[in-house]
C-alpha cells in the first residue's frame, strides 16, 4: 500500500482541494467483471495510459489515474468503478498491487475468447483470477 499512501500524501495539500467537487483521494479501479473478459476498450480512451495488463484482467494504477472518468462508460463489462463506491477496498488494493507488477497496455486487443460467456458471472476473482502478467505493449 506504499504507492497508495504516497498518492494520498501527494494530494494532501494545495489550493485545488478547495474546489467543491474535487475529491483528492479518488481513483478509478477495475473490478471483478473484467476477469476472463478483458475487452480492453478502456485503454484506448485513457489519456495518461495508466492501465496494466494481467493474464486475464487489467488494473488501473491509482497513482497515475487522473480521475477523469472517461473509461468508465467505455467498458462493455461495466467493470470500471470509482473507488468512492462502497465495498471496493479489496479492489483498490488489488489494482494498486498489480499495477506495479504488470506491464503497461495502451492499445486495444481482442477480448478473451470466453468473454461473452463469462460476462456477468459472479465471483470471478475466486474462480478465475490469475496473478500472471500479461504481455503489455
Ligand atoms: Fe485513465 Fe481517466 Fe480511466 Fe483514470 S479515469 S484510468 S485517467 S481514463
Ligand atoms: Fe476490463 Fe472493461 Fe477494460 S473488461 S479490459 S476494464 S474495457
Amino acid at each position: 500500500m506504499a504507492a497508495l499512501q504516497r498518492r494520498r500524501k501527494r494530494f494532501s495539500t494545495g489550493p485545488v482541494e478547495t474546489l467543491p467537487d474535487y475529491r483528492p483521494d479518488m481513483t478509478y479501479i477495475v473490478t471483478d467483471n473484467c476477469i476472463a473478459c478483458k475487452y480492453t476498450d478502456c485503454v484506448e480512451v485513457c489519456t495518461v495510459d495508466c492501465f496494466y495488463e494481467g493474464e486475464n484482467m487489467l488494473v488501473i494504477h491509482p497513482d497515475e489515474c487522473i480521475d477523469c472518468g472517461v473509461c468508465e462508460p467505455e467498458c462493455p463489462a461495466e467493470a470500471i468503478k470509482p473507488d468512492t463506491e462502497s465495498g471496493l477496498d479489496e479492489w483498490l488494493a488489488l489494482n494498486t498491487k498489480f499495477a506495479s507488477l504488470w506491464p503497461n497496455l495502451t492499445e486495444r486487443r481482442d477480448p478473451l475468447p470466453e468473454a461473452k460467456e463469462k460476462d456477468g458471472e459472479d465471483g470471478k476473482l475466486a474462480k478465475y483470477f490469475s496473478e500472471a502478467a500479461g504481455e503489455g505493449d
